[in-house]
């Protein structure tokens, strides 16, 4: 049911972390993988690795033509494009003050207007197939607000406004669109705030032991819920957001309450 045999599958942000994890889960279920990223070394390995049925291209997701040339030559190679997920993204730590409008407009260049992008670069190939799946990598911060992370949070939320009108305009074509909302994913993305994050830790601790289930979402597990949504098991399923985070925004946990 999850098998995506025979299936085209394009991920962007595939040079490393989830991105790379989530090129790896389709390929194993029988996905041929073009792995998107503009980190071309890293790219390049990914697809290496993971063998024959997997390509590297470089793809600025903000770029329009990047956006043609992947899907043309796709189409060329493999004469479908059956599975888009757009994972990848760019993330700003700051206060709406420290932050300048210029940042906050390359985040939702990246994770926004990328995704749309994306959406309308392979729409007209889905719709002559008749069938396509669609999975955009949101994040916990687009169900939940959170002081310090506008631009990424207004993105994410951004997301799952586009990932509805897309599902609800390209239904009828047996086009899906979902949304996974993970809470966790490559501690390298916080990089350029590490120094600060570590002195944080016991805040950054117990922002993630509030859960039903404890602890950040591995990448494997946010992999499986993009096959989830990829796959034929989820084909009644579009306009969702699948939230893989332990429960985060269901509300919260008090231990104590638990032994009442
Ligand atoms: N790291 C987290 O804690 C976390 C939490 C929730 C959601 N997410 C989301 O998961 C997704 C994957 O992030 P990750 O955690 O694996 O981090 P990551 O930094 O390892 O992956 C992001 C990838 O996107 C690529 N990228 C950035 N700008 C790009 C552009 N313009 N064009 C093409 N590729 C570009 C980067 O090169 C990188 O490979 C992102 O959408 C992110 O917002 C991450």
């Amino acid at each position: 049911m999850d098998s995506l045999q025979e299936r085209v599958a394009l991920v962007t942000g595939a040079a490393r972390g989830t991105g790379a994890v989530i090129a790896e889960r389709l390929l194993q279920a029988g996905a041929r993988v073009v792995a998107t990223d503009v980190r071309d070394e890293d790219g390049e390995s990914v697809a290496a690795r993971l063998g024959e049925r997997a390509t590297y291209s470089r793809l600025d997701v903000t770029s329009e033509s990047d956006w043609a040339r992947v899907a043309d030559t796709t189409l060329q190679r493999h004469g479908s494009i059956d599975v888009l997920v757009n994972n990848a993204g760019r993330l700003h730590l700051g206060r709406i003050e420290s932050t300048p409008p210029e940042t906050a407009r390359e985040v939702l260049d990246v994770n926004l207007i990328g995704p749309f992008l994306g959406i309308r670069a392979v729409a007209p190939a889905m719709r002559s197939q008749g069938k396509g799946a669609i999975v955009n990598v949101g994040s916990l911060d687009g169900l939940l607000g959170m002081n310090g992370v506008a631009a990424y949070a207004a993105s994410k939320w951004g997301l799952r406004g586009l990932t509805r009108s897309a599902a609800l305009e390209l239904g009828r074509d047996g086009i899906r669109v979902n949304t996974v909302c993970p809470a966790g994913g490559n501690p390298e993305m916080y990089t350029p705030w590490m120094e600060q994050i570590i002195g944080m830790l016991d805040e950054a601790k117990a922002y993630t032991e509030d859960r039903a289930i404890p602890g950040e979402a591995s990448l494997e597990a946010i992999a499986d819920a993009v096959l989830f949504l990829a796959s034929d098991a989820s084909r009644h399923c579009t306009g969702a957001d699948l939230p893989v985070d332990g429960g985060a925004h269901a509300g919260h946990f008090l231990p104590g309450f638990n032994t009442l």
